[in-house]
């Protein structure tokens, strides 16, 4: 069986991580004054913690002393050297707070600049996009980025560099005052415990990969059954269900165990580096105490400084490997906002000027894929006010010309124009401020039937809302309901039936008042009753609006002033219903089948 992992662990070599870095800058720019105070703070924390070792070392060193000659200077206490031991410890902890309290608003605000540039982006990017990637697989990718950004922040402000400028500070005093050996000894063991670290770190982050794969898996095989429930209910398949659940959490368990036991194999080693350096350079340091070389003070001082500089690494592997993730996580999230949007308005793209409101095809050709062509050589025109009716078999290619029309794609071949003017010329706004849909699978937001009808047009008044659900026949329905316009509908919009949800639909695009209308088979999911009380409205609402009306039930476009019927992607037949009946073709045969069909119904 194969394991999924997560893109993030993607070949560091493709990343460029310095380059992702400085592009973090420019979030923490606006904020610099406060950047510049955090480091400050972080660097006199740091003097504050070296310090102490210092002062530990005149302490011992007084009082040794005061031991060795209690007559001629007195039993009197080191009392300035304590207040600068203590007052070293309050200034650490003083500042070591300040910089996360200042900081904190700089990364914060560089989540939330950062995610709405991201969401903003999701927008901007093309239908095509969206459809390719699950909506879970992006608001992940979002989610990971903006915590990738606050860790790698995080994490450079609070432990690297902090660590590092502490490095630099002991070097400087072990150099300069003792035997090289001190130094050399400590930060041999800091190299060979971080050599260590990483090592197995890189080693066990396998286990806690697959454990993360199996984990993810895990909870989208119960979520994925859970979703479907009246399915597997339909088939009995919950056995089948929890079986492959229960096998997934055991490959989980397994993984887990691993890379629960390989943390206590890091946490040993480690522990033992360190034992043995401070064993070593103990060794030395006593024999400096009886050669004379050095005094006790010395002796406490390496070792307290030693101790101290393996309190931050002990986070080391922790930070190795989210670093790590978070490098990854934000180069994916880069990457995204690196995608370019297939349809861009163009650089002189101006408003669009809407007169007559005419609508032309002209010659178009269309594929979503360059392997399969969906449209050929369609042409159309849609004269000012008129209603022009498309019908044809499924998968013929109706709805594409919507999609098209509303420019989610750009056409292959040949040209849409509203009123003479080019869509690829025109701003998207203004282009799908002048139409309006009624769309084939109408998908609410889950909140109140009220917001729903309104988002048409969010300033609409109380008034406008519920004249246009009395014109979409929707408004009594919801009367009715136990909370009125205040229902709640559901996720997607499940908890209404489909003819209620069209209905919906049909009540937001009378709100909108475009100049063009779309409808895509707008009343299937209704029954013929409401069918024909909603076509009355319709008719009502589409009265001097240019109309493209793509229908599967003919009786419901007997009345266009054109009718096109459509059969792979080609327009095959073109007059009104009078002219089409008479010539006997496609057309007139689906008229036949309908009227029949409808005979038997009633
Ligand atoms: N996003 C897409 N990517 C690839 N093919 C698509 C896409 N959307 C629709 N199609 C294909 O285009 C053809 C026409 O679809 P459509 O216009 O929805 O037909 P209909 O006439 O039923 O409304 C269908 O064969 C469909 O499979
Ligand atoms: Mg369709």
């Amino acid at each position: 069986m194969y394991v999924n992992f997560r893109p993030t662990e993607a070949p560091h070599t493709e990343r460029k991580d310095l380059h992702n870095i400085k592009r973090m800058l420019p979030f923490l720019w606006s904020y610099r004054g406060r950047v510049l105070f955090a480091l400050l703070s972080l660097m006199l924390a740091k003097f504050a913690t070296v310090g102490v070792p210092l002062v530990l070392k005149e302490i011992v060193d007084q009082l040794d002393l005061v031991l060795k000659n209690p007559q001629s200077i007195g039993m009197v206490l080191p009392l300035g050297l304590l207040l600068g031991y203590g007052s070293l410890r309050l200034v650490n902890v003083m500042f070591s707070e300040l910089r996360d309290a200042v900081f904190a608003r700089v990364r914060y605000r560089a989540m939330r600049d950062i995610s709405t540039k991201v969401v903003k982006h999701l927008y901007d990017l093309s239908l095509n996009f969206h459809l390719d990637r699950r909506t879970g697989g992006i608001s992940r990718d979002l989610e990971r980025g903006t915590r990738s950004l606050s860790s790698i922040l995080n994490y450079l402000t609070f432990n690297i560099i902090p660590t590092l400028i502490e490095f630099a500070l002991v070097a400087i005093i072990l150099f300069s005052q003792y035997d090289p050996h001190f130094a050399l000894i400590t930060f041999g063991t800091v190299t060979i415990y971080i050599i260590y670290t990483m090592a197995v770190t890189e080693w066990r982050m396998h286990f806690r990969h697959e454990m993360n794969a199996y984990d993810s898996r895990a909870s989208s095989q119960a979520v994925d059954g859970l979703i479907n429930y009246e399915t597997v209910k339909y088939f009995n398949n919950e056995h089948y269900e929890i079986n492959r659940y229960n096998e997934t959490l055991s490959q989980w368990e397994d993984s887990a165990v691993k890379s629960t036991s390989s943390m206590a194999l890091l946490n040993f080693g480690q522990g033992a580096i360190i034992a043995l350096g401070v064993m070593v350079i103990m060794i030395y340091a006593a024999q400096g105490v009886l050669d004379g070389d050095m005094s006790l003070g010395d002796l406490v001082l390496v070792n307290a400084m030693m101790l101290q500089l393996f309190i931050p690494l002990g986070f080391l592997g922790i930070i190795y490997r989210s670093m790590k993730h978070a490098m990854a996580d934000m180069d994916l999230m880069f990457k995204l906002l690196d995608t370019q949007p297939e349809i861009q308005d163009s650089d002189q793209a101006k408003p669009l000027v809407v007169t007559d409101a005419v609508v032309k095809f002209d010659h178009v050709d269309f594929s979503y894929h360059a392997d399969r062509q969906i449209l050929h050589d369609v042409s159309l025109i849609i004269p000012s006010g008129q209603k022009i009716a498309v019908v044809g078999p499924s998968g013929a290619g109706k709805s594409t010309l919507a999609r098209l029309l509303f420019r989610f794609y750009d056409v292959t071949g040949g040209s849409i124009t509203v009123d003479d003017q080019d869509l690829r010329q025109v701003s998207q706004v203004s282009l799908r401020e002048a139409i309006g849909i009624v769309p084939q699978d109408t998908v609410l937001f889950n909140d109140t039937i009220y917001h729903n009808i309104q988002y048409a047009h969010p300033t609409a008044t109380d008034e406008d809302v519920r004249q246009a659900a009395r014109l979409a026949n929707i408004h009594q329905f919801i009367e009715q309901l136990p909370d009125g316009y205040d229902t709640v509908v559901g996720e997607r919009g499940l908890k209404l039936s489909g003819g209620e949800k069209q209905r919906v639909a049909i009540a937001r695009v009378i709100l909108k008042n475009p100049r063009i209308l779309v409808f895509d088979e707008a009343t299937s999911s209704l029954d013929s009753h409401s069918e024909q009380v909603i076509l009355a409205s319709l008719k009502e609402v589409a009265e001097q609006h240019t109309t493209l009306v793509i229908a599967h039930r003919l009786s419901t476009i007997v009345d266009a002033d054109q009718i096109l019927v459509m059969d792979q992607g080609r327009i095959v037949e073109q007059g009104t219903h009078q002219q089409l009946i008479e010539s006997k073709g496609v057309y007139a045969n689906l008229w036949e089948i309908q009227k029949e069909q409808q005979a038997e119904e009633e």
